[in-house]
């Protein structure tokens, strides 16, 4: 290559570098290399470089390529769920007719002031009397002076033990001996309209 065909090639690659400056272009290799006439790497030129390739200096330079600006995608925020729940009283979280733990069903809620009413659950049986709407009294029908099992007289309005005469009241309260203690009562809940007792295994 003579003196004179360096020089020329010197000053296009000057004026290449300008424009690709004015362009925000960078110049690669390649470029430079087509530059010099090296028709390989003109071929892997891109195209804006090809039309800067092709230009006359002192001509107007093609037009720069738009850049592609690509919106962020922004995450949506996630929102945890409430963490503070309220607990119901024990008595309303159960379902109607559900037995607290530890609670048998005896019977269900009846109209105040009426005669005890009988229960039996498994191996225990007695009398449910309630005081008022929501005050069930649930005892044991098994008489506290030697064991015989009491019974509740219309006749005589109140609780009758057949073996020695003892006499209890509608809550199982003694109102004759020989019996000195009341009927065995046991806890009562109500859910619903049923009413639940804890009773002795
Ligand atoms: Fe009831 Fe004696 S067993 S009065």
């Amino acid at each position: 290559m003579s003196h004179r065909t360096k020089e020329k090639l010197w000053h296009r690659r000057k004026f290449l570098r300008g424009v690709m400056a004015a362009a925000g272009l960078s110049l690669s290799a390649g470029t430079l290399v087509a530059c010099g006439n090296d028709p390989t790497a003109t071929a892997t030129a891109n195209p804006t470089t090809k039309a800067i390739l092709a230009a006359t200096p002192g001509a107007p330079l093609p037009p720069a390529p738009t850049p592609t600006i690509s919106s962020p995608t922004i995450p949506s925020p996630t929102i945890a769920a409430n963490p503070i729940t309220a607990t119901p009283p024990a008595d309303v979280s159960a379902a109607p007719g559900t037995a607290p733990a530890g609670y048998t069903q005896v019977g269900k809620v009846g109209s105040p002031n009426t005669p005890p009413l009988k229960f039996s659950a498994g191996k225990v049986s007695g009398f449910i009397f309630m005081k008022s709407a929501t005050q069930p009294v649930v005892f044991s029908n098994i008489c506290t002076h030697q064991g015989c099992g009491v019974a509740y007289s219309n006749a005589e309005k109140k609780i009758i033990c057949p073996c020695h005469g003892s006499e209890y009241n509608n809550t199982g309260q003694v109102i004759k001996g020989p019996a000195s203690l009341a009927l065995e009562q046991y806890d009562s809940k109500i859910v619903g309209d049923t009413i639940f007792a804890k009773l002795p295994k």
